[in-house]
């Protein structure tokens, strides 16, 4: 059966009384860890570790990995806005996105640095900024995800400048006279290591290309294991496996190449849990289920119900029982839509498969691990009018820190108009 990570069953019970629920949990120590094992990616020619802010973009958290010396991926302009407001110095954020932001000339002349993803991108950078430097991303032709939603490599995959259109990139470059200093390839989330380490060294082939390319940027990608026995990426062997290709690449071209890389996932993933309760005990007769319905579900963590994605799931009653049952049981989302489901299939988010835990009664808490990465910065926000969950950040002392409060219905509706006949 699963287990809490960083919080124990009493712990649980007194934050949910203090905040209600749902709650996001932030455990500062499992962030910090995560950023200094990031920091200690083997590299020889200096390394950038950008937070691909996506994973979870509270201001709080960009805060935190700002202090640990950590850089920023933006994946849109109001990404790189969001940074700034959190107090992040314009120079160290790098925009990777698929829509050019409207507001680029400003966030480049506060010090932004872009990342072209497209021949467009390019040419509509070029017009902006002449005469200036820019990044550029590849599409290797190869790519590798925990499922084919992430995986953002090859030919089905819309990012990145298509690798055997280096010749027409270099000719919109030298038009508006671009200096290519650095190359960007993310072939996908949750990828494979080896896949992810071929990438690497096609990425440094492809450097020789560019002699003015100082930096190559290698992406994030790196899985996280969230449920006991899966496999996570070893991020002091795949660097160190890399690290001999920028040797190799050093020997041959004279030119001390710099390393970037942009986890997500890596840094934020297990440093969170969502906090539910129980709210409904429903089942479907002999040959059915049993379904446990919690107070979030998809308006939180969207993962298992678009990937088939798992995450732990640990029963907390809501006192302490003489007697613990278990029990097999489906747990269902708070929203009217049978996806809603937190217990699909790995892998298949149409099928179903019961989870083994203590039996529970109604207003007892479901805690939901490895939520930190893709939850609260990527769910179904204010579906069925639920609003935006609070959010805190389980300090170092274990003093809990309010780090986002619930958001009030006024909040969501603020922006409509009456009807008017
Ligand atoms: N760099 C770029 C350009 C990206 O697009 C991403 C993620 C990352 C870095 C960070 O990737 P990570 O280290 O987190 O794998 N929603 C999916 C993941 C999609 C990520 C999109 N881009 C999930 O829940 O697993």
């Amino acid at each position: 059966m699963d287990s809490l990570r960083f919080l124990n069953p009493d712990q649980v019970r007194q934050i949910a009384k203090i905040f209600g629920t749902p709650v996001f949990v932030y455990d500062e120590k499992t962030l910090m860890n995560a950023a200094k094992s990031a920091l200690s990616f083997p590299n020889r020619h200096g390394l950038t570790v950008r937070y691909a802010m996506k994973a979870s973009p509270n201001r709080a958290i960009l805060k935190l990995f700002d202090q640990m010396g950590l850089s920023i991926d933006a994946s849109s302009g109001y990404e790189a806005e969001r940074a700034i407001r959190a107090g992040i110095s314009a120079h160290k954020i790098q925009i990777t996105a698929q829509e050019l932001p409207e507001n680029l000339l400003e966030l480049v002349s506060q010090g932004v640095s872009f990342n072209a993803c497209s021949l467009h991108q390019l040419e509509s950078f070029g017009r902006l900024f002449p005469r200036t430097k820019v990044s550029i991303r590849i599409n290797p032709g190869l790519g590798s995800g925990h499922s084919n939603r992430t995986n953002v490599g090859g030919l089905s995959s819309s990012f990145g400048i298509w690798w055997e259109q280096i010749p027409e990139l270099k000719q919109c470059a030298k038009k508006f006279g671009l200096t290519i200093h650095k190359l960007h390839t993310h072939i996908g989330s949750g990828a494979d290591p080896e896949i992810w380490k071929k990438v690497a060294r096609m990425s440094l082939a492809m450097a020789q290309e560019f002699e003015s390319v100082t930096s190559l940027n290698l992406g994030g990608g790196f899985k996280v294991a969230r449920m006991d026995g899966e496999k996570q990426t070893d991020l002091h062997a795949a660097g160190s496996a890399v690290l001999e290709a920028f040797e190799d690449f050093y020997r041959v071209t004279g030119r001390p190449l710099a390393l970037e890389i942009e986890p997500g996932t890596y840094l934020v993933a297990l440093a969170a849990c969502v906090i539910t309760q129980v709210i409904d005990k429903v089942n479907t007769g002999k040959e059915g289920y049993t379904f446990l319905k919690v107070n979030s579900g998809m308006t939180e963590v969207t993962r298992p119900s678009l990937y088939g994605a798992q995450h732990p799931l640990i029963l907390v009653p809501k006192e302490d029982r003489k007697k613990l049952d278990i029990e097999n049981v489906l747990v269902a989302g708070h929203c009217c839509e049978s996806g809603d489901l937190l217990t699909p299939e790995p892998g298949n988010p149409e099928g179903l498969l019961p989870r083994t835990m203590i039996a529970a009664t109604i207003g007892d808490y479901l805690v939901i691990e490895g939520a930190g990465a893709y939850c609260s910065g990527m769910s179904t926000k204010n579906y069925n009018s639920f609003p935006e969950a609070t959010e805190i950040l389980w300090e170092q002392n274990e003093q809990a820190r309010l780090i986002r409060k619930r958001q009030t219905l006024e909040q969501i509706t603020q922006n409509e108009s009456p009807y008017v006949s």
